[in-house]
């Protein structure tokens, strides 16, 4: 698995300890910024990350930002992603198994790092359940034409 991560100003801290994460889990992962000497704008993160997935060129991507809002409103304006807004481990793993979300999006000024730690870490283990679900989320995919 390839993961495109990036950040805000907002969200750098948790954004280091997703790239420890990784690491630990051995997945390969381009960071694409910030590097945030000043305050930013996250469309401007959001925006290479959530077309990297689109493109197939990263298998999933992680957004953090102050809230995680504007993040995933941004990912979610890219043809074919699916950004899951997530401060809750049952979220995470519903998201995977019902929505197959391909980017997920947290906000630091919401949760600490440990819990981002374990989200991120159900997240990127939990398979998408197909069957019922495949249906919904094609579905999705017709509002985008
Ligand atoms: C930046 O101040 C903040 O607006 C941003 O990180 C994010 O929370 C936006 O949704």
């Amino acid at each position: 698995m390839k993961v495109a991560i990036a950040s805000d100003h907002g969200g750098m801290n948790i954004r280091e300890e997703i790239k420890g994460l990784l690491k630990e889990l051995n997945i390969e992962f381009e960071d694409f910024g910030c590097e945030c000497e000043t305050s930013v704008d996250y469309p401007d993160y959001a925006q290479p990350v959530a077309e990297k997935v689109s493109q197939g060129e990263f298998d999933r991507g992680i957004l953090i930002c102050g809230t995680g809002i504007g993040m995933s409103i941004a990912a979610n304006k890219v043809k074919g992603i699916r950004c899951a807004l997530v401060h809750d481990m049952f979220s995470a793993k519903a998201t995977r198994e019902h929505n197959d979300s391909n980017v997920l999006a947290m906000g630091e000024r919401v949760i600490g790092p440990g819990l981002a730690r374990e989200i991120a870490k159900i997240w990127l283990s939990t398979e998408f359940e197909g069957g019922r679900h495949e249906n919904r989320v094609n579905k999705i995919h017709q509002l985008e034409k």
